[in-house]
Order: structure tokens, then sequence, then C-alpha cells
């Protein structure tokens, strides 16, 4: 296996200027990339598996049946915020490709990937990089190319950056290329609010893990216990947000950025948006980024979409 490290620990993920950037702003927001250090990536997984969480089983139902052509013609698969292999197993195991690229933030997941897919026929090049930022530095094609956008994580994105960086996907694809991009789809505002405040708390632990990270990698001094999860749906955004609302004022001090930040009773930092698609906004989505929709696969509920795109 072969490992491309673009990021050094620490202000390489950008965390510095993000933290300095979003916690002295009116509303404060922290951008979802920095959830993902090692045990954030376990505790995604975790999540996962929560049976309230239902876009990865969702998201793999499809997969599992409709692998062979959403893989057919494919020679390589690239695979942005790749996480766990489940996915990409399945979709090697559908098709003939050879070589395998998961690109992530988080370096345990990417160097975990090569031995999780050490029994199959398939040569992995690993890229530890920001997929906003490092795109430019995947390995040269060696044929035709699959790019998986997997699990919904477009829609970590909000609407402007969103279409950006599908502009910026497409760039990365040549004539006989695809994308394959998976949304979470609108659905029953209940179902989708359960998935994100799981009964048994992972969720929230995910949620509050960001101030663990901002803690150990820019000496801040958060109080995890101090700050409460929230998940709501927004209807008329059709959107979920997680937010960590303080619990009582307080001031948090960014050792590393010489920063002081007050928190009020109650305010929230934003954490995460997570978008959910029609097909409609999905077509619309792609086509302002110079992409075509061509076949668009989901499940009997229509709970999740897989969606095959080229370059228009
Ligand atoms: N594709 C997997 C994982 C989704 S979780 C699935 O479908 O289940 C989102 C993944 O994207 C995490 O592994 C996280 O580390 C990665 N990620 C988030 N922001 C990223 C960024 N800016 N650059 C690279 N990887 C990123
Ligand atoms: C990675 N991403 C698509 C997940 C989501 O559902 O937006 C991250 C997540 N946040 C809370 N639970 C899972």
């Amino acid at each position: 296996m072969t490992v491309d490290v673009h990021l050094a620990a620490g202000q390489e993920r950008s965390l510095a200027d993000d933290v300095h950037d979003g916690l002295t702003r009116p509303f404060k927001e922290l951008p979802p990339k920095h959830f993902y250090d090692a045990h954030g990536s376990e505790l995604f997984d975790l999540i996962c598996e929560q049976p309230e969480y239902y876009p990865t089983r969702t998201e793999l139902r499809i997969l599992r049946t409709r692998g062979a052509e959403l893989m057919e013609g494919v020679d390589e698969l690239v695979e942005l915020g790749s996480g766990a292999t489940t996915k990409a197993r399945i979709l090697l195991e559908a098709g003939q490709a050879a070589r395998y690229i998961p690109v992530d933030v988080s370096e345990t997941v990417v160097r975990a990937a090569a031995d999780e897919l050490a029994d199959l026929d398939v040569d992995v090049h690993g890229v530890v990089g920001d997929i906003e930022r490092h795109l430019d530095r995947l390995p040269a094609p060696s044929g035709r190319r699959a790019v998986a956008f997997l699990g919904g994580t477009i829609g970590n994105f909000p609407p402007g950056s969103r279409r950006r960086f599908l502009r910026l996907i497409g760039s990365l694809l040549a004539p006989g290329d695809r994308l394959l991009l998976g949304t979470d789809l609108v659905k029953d505002p209940a179902i989708i609010e359960a998935a994100y405040n799981d009964a048994a708390g992972v969720t929230a632990e995910f949620n509050r893990n960001v101030l663990a990270v901002v803690n150990r990698e820019l000496g801040g001094d958060f109080d995890l216990g101090a700050f409460e999860h929230v998940a709501f749906f927004d209807r008329r955004r059709e959107w979920v947000e997680m937010r960590l609302r303080a619990l009582e004022p307080q001031v948090v001090t960014i050792g590393a950025l010489g920063l002081e930040v007050d928190f009020a009773h109650r305010e929230e930092l934003r954490t995460e948006i997570s978008a959910k698609f029609t097909s409609e906004r999905i077509a619309a989505d792609l086509a302002a980024a110079g992409l075509t929709l061509r076949k668009l696969a989901t499940d009997p509920r229509g709970w999740f979409a897989v969606t095959v795109a080229e370059r228009a």
C-alpha cells in the first residue's frame, strides 16, 4: 500500500484558522471536518450502528443491489471522505476496479483501508488530505475512474460551497469517468430528527468531540460537560443542524490562539448542517456544477439516493 500524507498534526487541517474565525463570529460556528480525529472517526462508525441512524444501512442496501451497474467499466475507485471500507468493499467486489484511492482527513482510517481490503486483488493508494484543498494531489489516473462521495457527506456543505465542491469534483472527471454521489433524501422529519438524537447518546458524544479536538490541538479548556447536544431538522431549509448549547455562562480560553471566548447562558455553537435532498435538488446542484445526472438509484422507501453523474 502507498499512503500520501498532505496533512501534519494541527494547523494543516486549518483548525486554528477555523476556530479563530468561527468562535469570534456573532453566531459561533465550527466546520464539521474537525469532528474526525481517531476518536471521532470511531464514534462516527458507532453512529452508523445505531438503530435510529438509517442513512448508512439504507445506502449499503442500494450499493448491494446496484453495485454492478454503478461500477460497470470502472478501472479505479477514488473515494472522498472514505471513512470505513464497508462501502468500498461492496463496490470493489461488484466491479473490476484494480485500484482503490481512499481520501480522508483522518489518517487512521486511510491507513486501515489497505489492511481491511487485503483479501481483495486491489492496489490501495491512500491519500491523507483535505478534500477541499488537496484534490489536485491525487495520483494520476490509471484508467476510467469512479469518484465516490458517499454517506450524504455532500450535505455537510452549505448550498453555495456544495455546488463549488461538485464543480471541483467535476474537474477531476475525464470523458468516461463518473461521480457516484450519495445523498440523504427529504422524509418525515421525525425519522430524520431521531437519527441525529440517538437514544444511546453516541451522536451527542460525537458532537462534543470537536471540543476535545480543540482542547488537545489548540490548548483549549472547553468543559465538555458544560455543553448539551442539540439537533433539529430545519423544515424550511430542509437540513439538519447540530449545535452545542452552553448550559451556563462561561469563558473558554484557547491557549494556542491567545483567545478568550465568551458564551452566554444557552448560547449555541453550530457544528454541522446535514442537508436532505429531493431528486430535483440533486439534478439542479449537479447541473449548476457542470455535471449531468445519468442514473439515480434509490431504496424501496425512497430514503436515500446514489446518483451517477458525468461531466456535461
Ligand atoms: N464515506 C463514509 C464516511 C462518512 S463520515 C460513509 O459513507 O459512511 C465523513 C468522512 O469524511 C469522515 O471519514 C471524515 O474524516 C471525512 N471528512 C470530513 N471532512 C473532510 C475533508 N474536508 N477532507 C477529507 N475528509 C473529510
Ligand atoms: C458524514 N455525514 C454525512 C454525517 C451526517 O449524517 O451528516 C455526519 C453525522 N453527523 C451526525 N451524525 C452523523
